[in-house]
């Protein structure tokens, strides 16, 4: 099977979750499989190539998951963006919607030196609220944003429009 129609494969689709109406994709069973997990993990590092960023930001809490082999495989820092009141040291923080209500996510002051280079790493592109919110405080801390990769991109609610000019990879379109 090829890594598309594997990651395909290998997502479920839960209804209801987490509310009536909502159909959610499960991504633990492509989690769970080494080959379909390894093939992500590479197929990210892959099209950015290897040294080409220097902090790979992952956000809590799927996007832990993705972001942290991505950022050994790549040779690079990890740098977590997490939700309001998880991290210790000093923070920026950045308010958004959410599809499913709203959020705040919150980033270290000193997570960058000046002008280092910056891939985001998530699960999920939907609304697009959360990866605007953490590409401004990858701006606020001193980094530039070199992208955002996601495994998957639910094209249908166009979260790509509200991130201007980012470069947005997605491994899946739904
Ligand atoms: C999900 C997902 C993305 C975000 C995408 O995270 O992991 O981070 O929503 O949505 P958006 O494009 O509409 O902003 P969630 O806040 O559910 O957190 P979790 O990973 O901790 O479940």
């Amino acid at each position: 099977m090829d890594l598309d129609r594997l990651i395909q494969d290998r997502i479920r689709d839960v209804p209801d979750y987490p509310k009536p109406g909502v159909l959610f994709k499960d991504i633990t069973p492509l989690l769970a499989d080494h080959v379909a997990f390894a093939g992500v993990v590479d197929a990210i590092v892959a099209h950015h190539g290897r040294g080409t960023v220097d902090k790979i930001v992952g956000i809590e809490a799927r996007g832990f998951i993705l972001a942290a082999p991505v950022a050994y495989h790549f040779g690079a820092g990890f740098v977590p963006v997490r939700k309001k009141g998880k991290l210790p040291a000093a923070t920026i923080e950045e308010n958004y919607d959410l599809e499913y209500g709203t959020e705040t996510i919150q980033m270290h002051t000193d997570a960058f030196a000046p002008g280092e280079r910056v891939l985001i790493v998530d699960d999920v592109l939907a609304t697009g609220g959360t990866a605007r919110a953490a590409a401004e405080l990858v701006r606020r801390g001193g980094g530039e944003v070199a992208g955002l990769s996601v495994l998957m991109e639910l094209t249908f609610l166009d979260g790509r429009a509200k991130l201007g000019d980012l470069d947005v990879h997605s491994l899946v379109k739904v």
